[in-house]
């Protein structure tokens, strides 16, 4: 046997005796594999998330081919495999509606194959969390290699990032200030090379998770798509997939309780998207680990900001990789006593031997934790209330610090779409102390909880100047996107929330020093409203949205199905044959 002397699971196909043995040997030499492939070798799988239809993985073929070279070199067998993906970009009614479908894919195909261990290329936003969560569920040793992000989007000489600049532009056209010549001209300027958002929208920020998580090689979720160092990246992971599974590396062994309490806190130091709470949460489901919405602010709150990216700041992914990377981040965090530095990872080596030599070059797009890009505190909060007892999020670094404390009149909207269809009307009936109320978005109610929380500010406001709301959502946010905007209100409108019984002229007071989101009215008037209450029509009477709309948990689990939690293990299926 090429490799140690446990007998692998691929073995179980390859290695089996008579007609079964056969039939897993003979189509696979169709493809022109030798017989020395069945010989014992640890078996690769490349599960590879590309698609025309999801352009921020759409190069992952070639880093596929680079992973393979790696899993040749060390003497292990790769097998390429396609699996679904969730382009953010394209897919409605939201690319969220299917994570919990490409995860359930993810981890169905990794337990059908004669797999021995897996290397996943993501990219965009949910096809990362979809393929850890599916990994976490078999089992099996696994090692992530994200695409990386786009090169920096140029604009009129200045550095434009991808989403951020989209909401930005928009306001921009909408208040005159800018062309639509201009805004179509914008377009390709802001995704000149392949690759995910190059701002720390929720790609790069599942990226960094992953890799704090110990799922990705150091420096691994930084490198642009298209920096050669990607594939030398996708080159060592595929060396080392094969050495993870003589060790039985596996991600059980990762995904501690001490793992995702490093990713929360890093996910503070990078500003992180929001996303990572419902992805981290429904990751951690399916591990055993008890990770609740609160661990998210409690965790966080002795946490500086480091990076100075937008949509909180300045830069870019380029940037930030050229500035060391996040294990710059790791070894400042480490540094300070903020990381579990002894957690294991993918290398075979804890976090803090891996970045023990990474070096942060400057301090303008990498801050140290003394002198910080912003103080401990400042990230995401998680709010309690009457209006949100299971909770609600605000990303304080993308809100306006005068609107963190207000007080004011509801203006309720049934749906997304209820709101833009008056929005540009002259006559509206808002100002800007109003609170914009959008429910219908939540898991259940729209479905799949889409990125639409942050609607852009009714058309007269922004003429006149108003740059900021507050807005309350069952929904989520972009990771790109910036406003002092409340998500993830739990429990959902649709499934009869205190969110469902607001009503126009309510009074809501947002507090986030007080942790607090209230809606002014007393418990009796509630009482009567919750009993008129009617759940609005289910939009689904059959097929995929409705066995979602059936199984989804609420934001605070992650939104994952209830019966997709937990692990199920690798063990070999029953035979085909
Ligand atoms: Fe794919 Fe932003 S749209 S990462
Ligand atoms: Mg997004």
């Amino acid at each position: 046997m090429a490799h140690g002397d446990a007998v692998r699971r691929s073995q179980a196909w390859f290695g089996a005796a008579g007609r079964g043995g056969m039939v897993y040997r003979s189509w696979m030499r169709n493809q022109g594999f030798g017989p020395e492939v069945f010989d014992g070798r640890p078996v690769i799988g490349i599960a590879v998330s590309a698609s025309e239809l999801a352009p921020c993985n759409a190069h992952l073929t070639r880093v596929a081919e680079a992973v393979k070279r790696g899993v040749w070199q060390a003497g292990g067998f790769p097998l390429e495999f396609p699996t679904m993906a969730t382009g953010e970009t394209l897919m409605r009614p939201t690319a969220m509606l299917y994570r919990n479908l490409m995860a359930m894919e993810v981890e169905e195909l990794i337990r059908a194959n004669p797999l021995d261990g897996v290397v996943l290329l993501s990219g965009c936003d949910k096809t990362t969390p979809a393929m850890l969560m599916g990994a976490a569920s078999v089992d099996l040793p696994a090692v992530m290699v994200t695409g990386g992000p786009m090169l920096n989007g140029k604009f009129q000489g200045r550095d434009v990032g991808s989403g951020t600049a989209v909401w930005q532009m928009e306001a921009e056209v909408k208040a005159g200030r800018m062309t639509e010549e201009e805004c179509f001209f914008a377009e390709g300027c802001m995704a000149r090379s392949n690759g995910h958002c190059m701002t720390m929208g929720t790609a790069s920020t599942m990226a960094c998770m992953a890799e704090t998580l110990g799922m990705q090689l150091p420096g691994s979720a930084t490198w642009p798509a298209v920096d050669m160092r990607r594939y030398e990246t996708g080159q060592a992971a595929g060396r080392r997939i094969v050495d993870m599974v003589d060790e039985d590396l596996r991600p059980s062994r990762l995904l501690t309780r001490e793992a995702f309490e490093n990713a929360i806190r890093t996910n503070a130091a990078i500003g992180g998207s929001t996303n990572a709470i419902i992805h981290l949460t429904a990751l951690a489901g399916r591990v055993g680990v008890d990770l609740d919405t609160e661990d998210f602010d409690q965790l966080a709150r002795d946490v500086p900001t480091l990076l100075n990216l937008m949509p909180s700041g300045t830069y870019l992914m380029e940037d930030f990789c050229y500035a060391g990377g996040l294990p710059a981040v790791h070894h400042e965090l480490v540094r300070a006593g903020l990381l579990h530095g002894e957690q294991l990872t993918v290398t075979g080596r804890s976090i803090a031997e891996n970045v023990a030599d990474a070096e942060r070059i400057g301090d303008e797009v990498i801050t140290g934790v003394v002198a910080p890009f912003q103080p401990a505190g400042t990230g995401t909060a998680v709010l309690r209330g009457n209006l949100c007892p299971d909770g609600a999020v605000i990303k304080q670094s993308a809100a306006s610090p005068h609107l963190l404390t207000h007080t004011g009149t509801a203006r309720v909207f049934d749906s997304p779409e209820a709101y833009h269809a008056v929005c540009d009307d002259p006559d509206l009936d808002v100002d800007e102390n109003t609170v914009l109320v959008i429910r219908g978005a939540g898991p259940k109610g729209y479905p799949g909880m889409p990125e639409v929380s942050n609607v852009p500010l009714p058309t007269k406001l922004l003429k006149a100047g108003v740059t900021d709301m507050v807005r309350v959502c069952d929904g989520r946010m972009s990771g790109t996107g910036y406003g002092t905007v409340v998500l993830h209100v739990a429990p959902e409108a649709a499934v009869g929330g205190p969110l469902a019984l607001v009503r126009d002229g309510d009074t809501i007071t947002l507090d986030v020093p007080k942790r607090s989101l209230q809606l002014e009215v007393d418990e009796a008037e509630l009482a009567r409203r919750r009993a008129a209450w009617q759940a609005p029509e289910p939009r689904h009477a059959s097929g995929y949205a409705w066995l979602y709309t059936q199984h989804v948990e609420g934001a605070d689990r992650g939104a994952d199905f209830d019966f997709l939690r937990g692990c199920r293990g690798s063990a070999v299926p029953r035979d085909s044959h």
